[in-house]
């Protein structure tokens, strides 16, 4: 996949000003990506649910650049606010995507966004704030340009510039689960951008539940960025890689064919392995904490005793994701209540589920740039 386009320019005098506006979820890998090479490439297959509640809300209004200058022109606000830190990162990145879209330069951009989850709770946002940027790019390409034959190759260059943003990222453009990563048995999947599980997923999983223990929301010592990087010194990485790739392929067959306690096993087991790499990176590191390691002793003592299917998985960070069937919902709040949040900070958790991926919001206010 080539998307170099150096022709993509506008003709000043056709833009007029406007705005997109989206909303994208985040995502919660069921099958760890971690280790990456090229530009942003996997070392090996992932998959994962799309989320509903935790997603990041972006406006992008542009107009025709008026002065010339170097590079873009573009400014971020966070929650109404000038973020510098937030500006100078975006510019780089868009900076990165001028062989793609050149007519970026020809344009002033004003980004909007907001989470709908609070600051505070340790969340990253990256996946969802780099699908919705993507998708903005995405859509302003097919205001000017109308280059898109059908919605597939919409998502698929969607996803691609999500993926340049933040790997995992790629993954939130689809609805339900996604796969990102070439493998055997999935037809068009790719490397570069993730493709939807689209025919399949079993009823169950379609409203699986996702609610996040936030066990600490203080800083994490090693980056993603850091530890995908630690991947390429690690003596586990082959075997590793190689076992993503079998267990990718199983999470999908399992996916579609409802088999919740094979689901939890891999699931776990992929959360521990991911843990297991960083304790074995050199140097090592941990990042969960005394009591991600409580709460997950609690959640293997509620499955003993009730034979009920919640599982948990790990993102790279100290906060468990319980997964759990929507028929067990009742049964699942309240061991949450009554023996879960004592070890989160501030007893909080999210209560989130699978979604139906991102959506175009309306502009409104003249403020925004609309028609
Ligand atoms: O997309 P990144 O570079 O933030 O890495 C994400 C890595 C994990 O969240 C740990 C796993 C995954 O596949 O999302």
């Amino acid at each position: 996949m080539d998307y170099t386009n150096p022709s993509l320019t506008v003709l000043s005098s056709e833009v007029r000003p406007g705005a997109l506006r989206w909303r994208s979820p985040s995502n919660i890998a069921l099958v760890k990506y971690w280790g990456k090479h090229g530009k942003q490439l996997p070392r090996n297959p992932s998959i994962s649910f799309t989320l509903e509640g935790a997603a990041t809300d972006t406006t992008l209004d542009y107009a025709v650049r008026t002065q010339a200058g170097e590079g873009v022109d573009v400014q971020l606000y966070l929650d109404g606010e000038r973020n510098e830190g937030f500006t100078v990162r975006t510019r780089q990145f868009l900076e990165s995507l001028l062989p793609i879209y050149p007519f970026l330069k020809q344009l002033s951009l004003t980004i909007h966004t907001s989470n709908t989850f609070p600051h505070s709770a340790g969340i990253a946002s990256s996946a969802s704030g780099m699908s919705a940027l993507a998708l903005c790019l995405v859509s302003l390409e097919e205001t000017l340009f109308a280059p898109f034959k059908d919605r597939e190759q919409y998502w698929a260059k969607a996803s691609y510039l999500a993926r340049l943003g933040s790997g995992s990222a790629c993954r939130s453009v689809y609805g339900g689960a996604a796969v990102w990563g070439t493998l055997a048995g999935l037809p068009g999947s790719s490397d570069e951008y993730a493709v939807p599980v689209r025919d399949g997923l079993h009823a169950t999983f379609q409203d699986y539940h996702d609610d996040i223990l936030l066990i600490s929301r203080s800083e994490k010592s090693v980056s993603s960025r850091a530890g995908h990087g630690l991947m390429e010194g690690n003596p586990y990485a082959t075997a590793r890689y190689a076992q993503a790739t079998r267990r990718t392929d199983e999470m999908l067959t399992v996916l579609r064919q409802g088999n919740v306690e094979r689901f939890g096993e891999l699931l776990e087991s992929e959360a521990l392995t991911l843990h297991a790499l960083m304790m074995s990176s050199h140097p090592p590191y941990l990042l969960i904490r005394p009591n991600t390691l409580s709460a997950i002793e609690r959640i293997h003592q509620f499955r003993a005793e009730t034979r009920l299917p919640l599982y948990f998985t790990l993102d790279a960070g100290p906060n468990l994701h319980l997964l759990y069937p929507h028929a067990m919902a009742a049964e699942a709040k309240t061991f949450i209540r009554e023996q879960l949040l004592a070890f989160c900070e501030d007893q909080r958790y999210l209560a989130d589920r699978v979604g139906k991926g991102p959506e175009a919001l309306e502009v409104s206010g003249a403020a925004e740039g609309g028609e």
